[in-house]
This record gives C-alpha cells, structure tokens and sequence, in this order.
C-alpha cells in the first residue's frame, strides 16, 4: 500500500499541563489520529504542555499579544506561524484564550475543543478548570461529562461533535469530579478530531 507523504498537520493550542496534547500526541503516533501534531503554543511560557512538547521533538511557539506593538500584529504573526507549518487543523486543550478572529476564520470548521462539562451548561467565561467541577457540584446535577467541539468567536459555543457523561458521585470533591472527566477526555478527544480531519462531520 502507497502511504500519504506526510500527515495532516495539526497545531495544539495549551495553557496548561496538557494532558490532552499529550493524548492526541500518543493517538497520532498510534495510528489513531489521522494527523500530526506539529506545533504547540501557549499563552504561558511556564505551561508543562510546552515540555511536553519539547520531550516529543516537536515545535513550541509562546504567543504573548502583549509582545506585539499592535493586538492586529499579534494576530497576523500567529497567523504566519501557523501557515508556515502548514497547520491544517487545530484543537485547544485548556487554552484559556480566546483565538483571535482572523484564525477562527481562516480555519472556520477545521478547530476543536474540549470542555470538561456538558455544554451549553457550565461554558462561557471564566468556566474552565475545578470552576466547572464546582459549578456542577454545587448544582447538585447527577452527571456531568464531556463536549467536544468546533471553535467559533465565543467561548464555549460552536457547533457541538460529540459528548459523553460522566455520573456525579455523591462524595465527590471538584478533584475527583474532574479525574473521572478527564479519563473520558483522553479516549475521545483522538477519536473526534480523527473523524472531523476524515471529514465525517461535513453536511
Ligand atoms: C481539560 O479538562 C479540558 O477539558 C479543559 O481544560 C483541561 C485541560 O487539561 N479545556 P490538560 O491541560 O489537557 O491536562
């Protein structure tokens, strides 16, 4: 069998830890994920995605607009970054930025991300990380879960791939909450973004 040339190329966008990155890297090395992960970028120059990344061989770039005389400068080097690796896809792992317009709308349909919550609950502004667990928590919902989904210019909003629940244990602590949410996003997070690049979610 004649393979591909090269991958699809996919940049990872992170704020934090990155677990996540690091599944879709493992899925991509795997076979799982039809694409390569070939540039991560952070908002935060400590976040322990940007080791990951170095440990796998692959390219890290810090975005700060603050760096830039100008946001519309900001946005068009980030723009140049990602064409220059000839990123075709992107997915937000615990980014806690919004992207910027010009990128929402060159890549309009090919960015994913993952919430740890079942959207349109518990999304938006500032509901990210143990915000989320306790927020649902709190509710007294009995589940919670996982939204995988396409990026548009709001937090939390575009339109939903996929999502699975979790159930909320009595005891639970925002921690444990979130341990068992977690799981559900390393198995699927691969699996979507494979599908949407195999183009199993064009209407
Ligand atoms: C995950 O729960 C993800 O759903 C949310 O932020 C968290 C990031 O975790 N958007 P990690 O950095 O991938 O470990």
């Amino acid at each position: 069998m004649v393979e591909p040339l090269s991958k699809v190329h996919i940049a990872v966008f992170v704020s934090g830890g990155g677990s996540n990155l690091q599944a879709l890297i493992d899925a991509s090395k795997s076979g799982l994920l039809k694409g390569e992960v070939v540039l991560v970028i952070s908002n935060m120059r400590k976040a322990y995605g940007l080791v990951r990344a170095e440990k796998e061989g692959i390219d890290s770039f810090v975005f700060k607009i603050k760096k830039y005389d100008t946001p519309e400068k900001a946005n068009d080097d980030l723009l140049a970054k990602l064409k220059k690796y000839d990123i075709e896809y992107i997915a937000t792992a615990g980014y806690l930025k919004l992207l910027p317009l010009n990128v929402v709308k060159t890549y309009k349909d090919k960015i994913v991300n993952i919430h740890p919550a079942l959207l349109p609950k518990y999304g938006g502004k500032g509901m990210y990380g143990h915000h989320v667990h306790e927020a649902v928590i709190n509710s007294g919902d009995e589940e919670s879960g996982i939204t995988i989904h396409l990026v548009d210019e709001i937090y939390d909003h575009g339109n939903i791939l996929h999502q699975v629940k979790v159930p909320v244990k009595k005891d639970d602590t925002p921690d444990t909450l979130a341990a068992r949410v977690l799981k559900q996003e390393h198995l699927w997070y691969a699996r979507i973004l494979d599908k949407l690049i195999k183009g199993e979610y064009r209407k």
